[in-house]
């Protein structure tokens, strides 16, 4: 049992091979999750939401993050552990090689998370530059909830869809080695996903990315309010914690998840074909 690596993952999209990731807050999720074969392990700032029943997730603090890091990396055994760096931890690069280098240093993460496009561009080249492995976080940004009045799908319209796929090129040439789409049109994740070397990872996003990652209290039906329309409760059919990421993890890697009715479509017309 080897250590997936970003080498793993780019590896795999190589050969066309799908990886799943769940969100994990603690040791005991993370080391069942890692069992049951899922290559990546996100310790989303969801957890402000999920673990601690704030109503977003501009709340959590940087200490948060190293701390639930440090459990996540303490029950995984192969699995990569994706960190989330939280709101305003990387409004400036200096401000984001500061917080960043804790939550390596203290919490022991593998790779980062950052939410945001072209904005993010000069963090992304300083945090490469210091040899720090970078996922971008495109589409819907949760930690923008306030400014864009609500979680809504990005990307519906031709010139938004075209803005995601510039800024995803442009921070894969910046130094990200992984990208992150959440909630955004299968068609465009399609293509952003082929356009850049990088692995992909979606959420809400259709099955055309690399990977597929869900928040794991989604996936077991312990939603707090309503569960959202990408995710699926894949605890009823399996009876066990385990047995349900198992079943994740097959569908993702088998293609059957996301389905069709996980997905959301662009509002762009194709037209007719004469
Ligand atoms: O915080 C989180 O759990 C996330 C996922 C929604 C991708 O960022």
């Amino acid at each position: 049992m080897s250590q997936i690596t970003l080498a793993t993952l780019r590896q795999m999209k190589a050969r066309g091979e799908k990886f799943a990731s769940l969100t994990a807050y603690d040791a005991s999720f993370a080391r069942i999750f890692d069992a049951a074969g899922v290559e990546v392990l996100l310790v989303g700032d969801s957890l402000g939401m999920v673990f601690q029943g704030q109503e977003s997730t501009l709340p959590v603090t940087v200490t948060e993050m190293v701390y639930h890091t440090a459990c996540v990396r303490r029950g995984a055994q192969r699995a990569l552990v994706m960190a989330d760096m939280p709101f305003m931890s990387c409004a400036n690069p200096e401000l984001a090689l500061m917080n960043v280098g804790r939550v390596m240093q203290e919490g022991g993460a593998h790779i980062v998370k950052i939410e945001g496009g072209a904005i993010m561009l000069d963090t992304v080249r300083l945090l490469a530059a210091h040899g720090i492995p970078i996922c971008s976080h495109l589409g819907l940004l949760p930690q923008r909830v306030n400014k864009m009045g609500g979680y809504r799908v990005q990307g519906r319209d031709e010139a938004s869809a075209a803005a995601i796929l510039g800024d995803a090129q442009a921070l894969v040439a910046a130094g990200a080695d992984m990208l992150l789409l959440e909630c955004v049109p299968a068609d465009l994740a399609q293509e952003v996903s082929s356009a850049v070397e990088v692995p992909v990872i979606g959420i809400g996003a259709g099955a055309g990315c690399d990977g597929q990652v869900l928040v794991s209290y989604d996936i077991l039906n312990i939603t707090l309010g309503k569960t959202p329309k990408f995710a699926k409760d894949f605890l009823a059919a399996a009876g066990s914690v385990q047995g349900a990421v198992e079943r994740y993890v097959a569908e993702v890697k088998g293609g059957t998840f996301p389905a069709e009715e996980h997905t959301f479509k662009s509002s762009v017309v194709a037209p007719p074909v004469s």
